[in-house]
């Protein structure tokens, strides 16, 4: 079979095609699907960009690695909120939004019968770049017993002379579970023992809904010492998924390599998008990114004592902007999610999307207007 061959349908294109039916239909959609802020970018970072779109200095290549202005911001940035120390020159690379970075990362390391550790629960991409790649994905399981952590006897027992690399997610999609510094040590010194690459997608690090801040692995690796890449996103921070800006940092091997990658296949962020994300870090300490982060707790609540009161059983979680619910009774995921937008109208993504740990699971989306998450829980909480 080929590697295409090998590929499932993308979950959210599945999804879109199921929305756009029921709106051609006549059903009045409430979008609680994929993760996609509703809110625009801030607009202090709109007139930035339009000041730098209007530069010519910046409309030539980029640097291929990244423009030096945004690796010093990014630099500065976890050191100031993270306490990690990198070197921009060697540690941190610009990534054209964090998911070419995973979908390329594999191609660094992995050649034909080498495996991939991917957690099932994960963000299909993981498996999906593992399997362009030539390898061979490798699941671990995230349950609700453990927090949906990983068990580390299970990751080891997993592990043999041809694993290359493990994905892990924390602040988790789809759950919003969150591991503590004594999980990372821990795994950190299992990858270090096996020589497994380690990487946290930390897409959703600054996505909290109590103000806390969540342990990273940076934080607890040696980003100098330890083969470890951790990839930030500015999608979700700022409410900038549509301008694909992230980056990778991490132990300068690993980042280097896929930077060599990169090379051959793209050339790197328009330079505008590069000053406007560096200007964006800055302001996080002044209060920009608690602003983005303020649409959701309301949100959340809303749909929590919906969900609640109406009996369903929901995973407690302050972090990322999803909420994990269990299918009620024994109906299969994807039949419940499918009469939830046939029966009600509401778009919900079903957990087998992230693997076969999410049957019995749908997650919710609070990236919808208040209005819209509003008339969700509303709806779901008459229907029950
Ligand atoms: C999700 O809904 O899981 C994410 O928004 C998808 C993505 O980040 O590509």
């Amino acid at each position: 079979m080929g590697r295409l061959d090998k590929l499932p349908p993308y979950l959210f294109s599945a999804i879109d095609a199921a929305k756009e039916k029921a709106r051609a239909a006549g059903v009045s959609v409430v979008d609680l699907g994929v993760g996609d802020p509703d809110r625009p970018t801030p607009g202090a970072l709109v007139e930035v960009m339009a000041r730098a779109v209007a530069d010519p200095a910046f409309h030539c290549y980029p640097a291929q690695r990244g423009d030096a202005g945004l690796k010093q911001a990014i630099a500065l940035w976890l050191a100031e909120r993270h306490g990690v120390q990198v070197d921009p020159a060697s540690q941190v690379l610009v990534l054209v939004g964090s998911k070419e970075g995973l979908g390329h990362l594999p191609l660094t390391c992995v050649e034909e019968g080498d495996n991939v550790l991917v957690p099932d629960l994960g963000y299909p991409v993981y498996g999906q770049s593992t399997i362009l790649a030539g390898g061979e994905p490798r699941t671990f399981s995230l349950n609700a017993e453990m927090g949906f952590l990983p068990d580390l006897d299970e990751l080891a027992r997993l592990m043999d002379d041809r694993t290359r690399l493990m994905f892990l997610n924390y602040p988790n999609n789809p759950t919003g579970a969150v591991a503590g510094q004594a999980f990372w040590k821990q795994v950190v010194e299992l990858c270090r023992e096996r020589n497994v690459i380690l990487v946290n997608d930390a897409a959703y690090l600054e996505v909290t809904l109590d103000g806390s801040r969540p342990a990273s692995l940076l934080r607890t690796a040696d980003p100098l010492a330890d083969r470890v890449i951790e990839l930030h996103s500015l999608s979700k921070m700022f409410n900038m998924t549509g301008w694909r800006i992230a980056f990778a940092a991490g132990h300068p091997d690993v980042v280097g390599d896929l930077a060599r990658v990169k090379e051959s296949i793209d050339s790197g962020v328009f330079s505008a998008i590069q000053a406007t994300a560096a200007h964006a870090l800055g302001e996080s300490f002044t209060g920009l990114l608690d602003e983005v982060m303020s649409a959701y707790p309301e949100r959340r609540k809303v749909m929590v004592d919906a969900l609640t009161t109406a009996g369903f059983e929901v995973f407690d979680s302050a972090a990322t902007f999803y909420v994990w619910c269990r299918v009620p009774g024994d109906e299969m995921s994807v039949d419940f999610c499918s009469r939830a937008l046939e029966e009600i109208g509401v778009v919900v993504t079903p957990g087998p999307g992230f693997g076969s740990g999410g049957e019995g699971w749908f997650r919710i989306s609070l990236t919808a207007s208040d209005e819209d998450v509003a008339e969700g829980a509303r709806r779901i909480g008459a229907w029950r």
